[in-house]
């Protein structure tokens, strides 16, 4: 849209723009509007060829006379002719100049998986440098969520009245973000908008001295007929079957998960033309053949072609689930491929049958209850724990699953989610958010498709039921967008709308697997903190030291200073000329368990004081062997139903059957310190960006 288009189109969204402007095509033209207009006064570019009009020279303020504003139009021609020679000319905007005021940015685009998004923040030319930003996916934004972005900028204050200067009008702002939000779900057509350089907030009222509008025919509605909700015990069954069974070792995929599921507590039946028996179990030579007992899954491990008839021998059994392991389909052939792909599909839709992959699929694993390895995993099946690790990636699973052996990290069912095609995420989500073994939830997250429908659904788990922790791989792509035509379209990458939305539906975004599965592991124990007043007991200085910066660092309060009746009740147990001052509580090197017991004790009397505590222990001869402290912390956590966090660091031998104990206890241990203040941090971070949602 031309910038009079713009501003007609704002206007009709009660967005103010300068009352008094003008297109003109020459600077005799310019003069004679400038008459009626007034001055001072703008003069800009009109071009289709060119978005950033500043950039290309082609915006001249503070035009005092009839002079200046010939000589700015030449000097706007010049610019032009220089800096983009190409570009056609097709006039001139000739505006009134509006008085300063604060600047800002309102924007908005359409993403290709979670469709509108708005965006606000702090505007001007250096909006991409100042990078201070706010965004709102699926609108429409309501009045107290417009209200919340405008709060959530780190310029906030100078809204709010800085330094003496008088507070702005807020309410004036809010009422553009909610008109902005209506605008695109009212003007399908509208691909992105920007309004900067800038949107003039003052104490009463604002301008939109610039607009850019994008259109674009509005994409075809996506024909995303989803099947109805996974059935609740889709996952349980007590009958599986696997097509492509092999008795051939060590490497054939059919023989590895065949292995897997050996500690399967139902029943196996593989399948292969040859028959036999395989690990003294009965080959049958086709799914027909299988008992008549009808199996509740079908693992399918043949090669591709053969895949469509294994899914009709199961839709003809009745099977309500197939988990096809086999690659080979659009991933690796456009046409052949594809073809099979949507064959699959078909058979799938006429019979009934769910299934996950092709292609991607590494299998599932549902340690509790079942035993169940469904994968090509190396052997080791997980540990059962708390935790469902949804992967859009196989290899990260196989990755993970080995590194958390070590780590006693245990999971209450792990995914592979394949190309999800037709179990998707939600699906998955769905269930972990049923199942009683499920405490928390990570997510390994390449791409979703349908990101409105992931977002809503999300955000009935996160709050009221489960925290959900995401990874978000693609960051990268980012580099990608800034060559985006509008400052929303490089501000909003694909990477800042996956993270709004996470944000918006109470999602935790973890920046790798670690810190994913230390937040897992805190959550799961100790639920969301009541507040973000930490205490830290240590009988380390030097840890102490740290404990402060981490805690500064990742967003975490030190508790305001004891109370003189708790302090009284320390002074009696605590050596002379202890450091009274909290934080942190640094017991002195010579401390026991006795003295951490001690401790321990007078924070459950006077727990109103605080919201978390971090008991911080090293390899030391007074608290040989660490496992009586890590029991009196497990006393300590039974007797507060506030967040205990364990920082028995080191990790090494002597340490071992402390953390063990810990862990019995449902105490999340860091054997790195920071470790610990990072994933409190992002726990207490998600209440309060919820809030400030809200
Ligand atoms: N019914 C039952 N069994 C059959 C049938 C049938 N109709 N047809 C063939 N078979 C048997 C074969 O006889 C063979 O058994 P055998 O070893 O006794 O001869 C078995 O099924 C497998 O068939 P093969 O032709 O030997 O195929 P192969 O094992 O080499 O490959 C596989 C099959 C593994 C499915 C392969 O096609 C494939 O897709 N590999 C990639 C898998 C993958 O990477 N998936 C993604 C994982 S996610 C991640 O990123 C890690």
């Amino acid at each position: 849209m031309s910038e009079p288009e713009s501003f007609a189109l704002l206007n009709d969204y009660s967005i103010t723009v300068p009352p008094r402007h003008a297109v003109v095509h020459s600077a005799a033209e310019a003069v004679t509007a400038a008459e009626t207009i007034g001055y001072p006064c703008v003069a800009k570019i009109l071009s289709p060829d060119i978005t950033h009009k500043s950039d290309a020279g082609g915006v001249q303020t503070g035009i005092h006379t009839p002079e200046e504003l010939r000589a700015s139009i030449a000097t706007i021609q010049k610019n032009i002719h220089e800096r983009a020679p190409d570009a056609a000319i097709t006039g001139f905007v000739i505006e009134e100049q509006a008085p300063p005021g604060l600047e800002l940015y309102i924007g908005g685009k359409r993403d290709p998986a979670f469709g509108p998004v708005v965006t606000f923040g702090t505007g001007g030319t250096l909006v991409e440098l100042e990078h201070d930003i706010t965004m709102r996916v699926a609108p429409p934004v309501s009045k107290e969520e417009a209200a919340g972005m405008v709060r959530s900028i780190r310029h906030y204050p100078q809204l709010a009245g800085y330094r003496g200067t008088a507070s702005l009008d807020e309410a004036a702002l809010s009422d553009a973000i909610q008109q902005v939000s209506a605008l695109f779900t009212n003007r399908p057509e509208v691909a992105e908008l920007d309004i900067n350089p800038p949107l003039v907030l003052y104490t009463d009222g604002l301008c939109a001295v610039d607009a850019r509008v994008l259109i674009r025919p509005p994409a075809a509605a996506p024909a995303l007929s989803r099947p109805p909700p996974l059935p609740e015990n889709l996952f349980f069954g007590s009958r599986i079957a696997l097509v492509g069974a092999s008795a051939n070792p060590p490497k054939k995929i059919g023989y590895i998960v065949l292995r897997n599921l050996l500690t399967f507590s139902g029943t196996v039946y593989p399948v292969n033309p040859k028959g036999g028996t395989i690990f003294g179990k009965t080959v049958y030579p086709s799914l027909a053949d299988v008992p008549p007992e009808q199996p509740d899954a079908v693992i399918v491990t043949v090669p591709n072609t053969v895949v469509p008839q294994v899914m009709r021998d199961a839709g003809v059994r009745g099977i309500p689930l197939a988990i096809i392991i086999t690659s080979g389909f659009r991933e690796t052939d456009r046409e052949g491929g594809a073809l099979l792909e949507q064959e699959v599909e078909a058979i799938a839709q006429e019979y009934d049958i769910r299934y996950t992959g092709p292609p991607n699929c590494l299998g599932l694993q549902v340690p509790p209850r079942l035993s169940l390895n469904a994968t090509f995993d190396p052997p080791k099946s997980p540990r059962i724990g708390h935790t469902a690790f949804i992967s859009q990636s196989g290899a990260i699973i196989t990755t993970l699953v080995d590194w958390s052996l070590s780590r006693d990290i245990g999971f209450s069912a792990v995914f592979s989610v394949g190309n999800q095609t037709n179990i998707d995420f939600v699906d998955y989500i769905r269930f972990a958010a049923a199942d009683a073994y499920t405490r928390t939830i990570v997510l390994y997250i390449e791409e979703i498709r349908d990101g409105r429908r992931f977002f809503e659904e999300a955000a009935k788990v996160t709050p009221p039921k489960k925290p959900v922790i995401a990874i978000k791989a693609g960051r990268s792509a980012v580099g990608g967008q800034q060559a985006a035509a509008s400052h929303t379209g490089s501000l909003a990458g694909s990477y800042e709308v996956y993270e709004a939305a996470f944000q918006q539906a109470g999602i935790i975004m973890a920046h790798n697997l670690s810190d994913a599965f230390s937040l897992a592991m805190l959550l799961g124990s100790e639920g969301y903190p009541q507040g973000n007043r930490a205490v830290v007991i240590s009988i380390a200085g030097g840890f102490c030291v740290l404990a402060s910066d981490y805690a500064e660092q990742h967003g975490i309060q030190m508790a305001p200073p004891l109370s003189d009746a708790l302090l009284a009740e320390m002074n009696a147990f605590m050596l002379p000329g202890w450091s009274r001052q909290n934080p942190p509580i640094d017991m002195v090197g010579d401390a026991g368990v006795h003295r951490f017991a001690l401790t321990f004790d007078a924070l459950i009397r006077h727990q109103e004081e605080w919201d978390i505590a971090f008991v911080v222990s090293v390899p030391t001869a007074t608290i040989d062997p660490p496992v009586h402290l890590a029991t009196e912390m497990a006393r300590f956590s039974r007797h507060t139903d506030k967040m205990v966090v364990g920082c028995m660091i080191g990790g090494g031998e002597s340490m071992t059957a402390g953390v063990r104990v810990l862990r019995e206890a449902g105490i999340p241990n860091f054997e790195e310190l920071e470790d610990a203040f990072r994933a409190a941090g992002a726990a207490v971070r998600r209440e309060e960006e919820l809030k400030k949602h809200l």
